[in-house]
């Protein structure tokens, strides 16, 4: 039988949702899938076949995540196809591309698909966990305490141009901080704002800052999809220890229930052991977790 990668035709994208769900570990809807080709303009999707019936799928991307010059891939056989050479055939046509590396996720309780990534080379560079919160039942009066004297929270609905200005920056210098950046070189302002203040997902009663005599201390933000998945938080160096990530995120979520949420979803890295704190007191529910491995070229 011969394996032959070739393109996936706009004709077979809805054939692949097996494989989607396959890589995301979850049923997903035909609308899932248009929103994640709308979210992912520049993905390239290669896939081999079994007959008339599609059997692997790998997609990359550039990635704002990876040292630059890396191309995040996904790549995903169907169980029933495994084992007959479609993923190393796949994974062979990505040599081919001009990337610095390679980096890829793979669920943490899938010791196969790890176990199969490691005898090809890559390594793991991080542990990260998801985790999960009804909004509708977080009580915010268990939670709310008095903040620091002379601070107060705001959203960023009537933002001035300084107020966006002062918000990117400290999110360029935290996220550059975070276990996931620490070896990156740190985004510049105009990524950062790509990612936040340009985002279509941003809502801007969802970014909650934390100000003292108009100075920003530091802020939580949310964006909106599936449900709402809390990007970041980040409190100035001076800042921290007072329990302002903590307020930062109780004032989101009580936002969140308001505006009648069901799911609020956030992402750790597992040595990231302040954030956990704070998740873990405001009731979030660790879910399954990844591996993020990488190769470089
Ligand atoms: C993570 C971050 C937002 C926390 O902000 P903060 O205002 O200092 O957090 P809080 O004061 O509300 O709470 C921190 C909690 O973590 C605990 N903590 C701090 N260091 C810890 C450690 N090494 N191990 C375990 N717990 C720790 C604190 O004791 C506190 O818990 P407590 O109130 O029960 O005592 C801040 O450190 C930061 O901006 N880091 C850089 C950016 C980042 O990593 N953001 C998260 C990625 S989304």
């Amino acid at each position: 039988m011969s394996l032959r990668p070739v393109p996936l035709l706009a004709s077979e994208w809805e054939a692949a949702l097996p494989l989607y769900e396959v890589l995301l570990g979850r049923a997903l809807t035909h609308g899932d899938l248009q929103q994640r080709a709308g979210r992912w303009p520049d993905l390239t999707r290669v896939v081999t076949h079994s007959g008339e019936q599609i059997a692997a799928l790998i997609e990359w991307r550039p990635d704002p995540f990876s040292p630059p010059g890396y191309l995040r891939l996904d790549l995903a056989v169907l169980p029933e196809f495994r084992g007959r050479g479609h993923g190393a055939e796949l994974l062979g046509t990505v040599p081919k591309l001009d990337a610095a590396g390679l980096s890829a996720h793979i669920h943490d309780s899938d010791l196969a698909s790890l176990a199969w990534a490691q005898r090809r080379g890559f390594t793991v560079h991080a542990q990260r966990f998801e985790s999960v919160l009804n909004p509708q039942e977080f009580r915010p009066e268990q939670h709310i305490q008095p903040l620091p004297d002379g601070v107060s929270l705001s959203d960023m609905t009537n933002a001035s141009e300084a107020d966006w200005h002062e918000l990117v920056r400290l999110y360029v210098d935290a996220l550059a901080e975070t276990p996931d950046f620490r070896s990156l070189p740190k985004w510049n302002e105009e990524k950062t704002r790509r990612e936040m203040q340009e985002n279509p997902q941003t809502r801007l009663s969802w970014i909650i800052a934390a100000r003292s005599g108009g100075s920003l201390l530091g802020f939580t933000a949310a964006l909106t999809g599936r449900s709402a998945y809390n990007q970041m938080t980040a409190v100035a160096p001076q800042a921290r220890g007072l329990g302002l990530a903590y307020a930062l995120k109780v004032e989101l979520l009580r936002r969140l229930k308001a505006d009648g949420i069901q799911e609020a979803r956030t992402h750790n890295h597992a040595k990231n052991l302040p954030m956990i704190r704070v998740n873990e007191k405001l009731g979030y529910l660790r879910q399954r977790g990844t591996w993020e491995v990488r190769r470089p070229s």
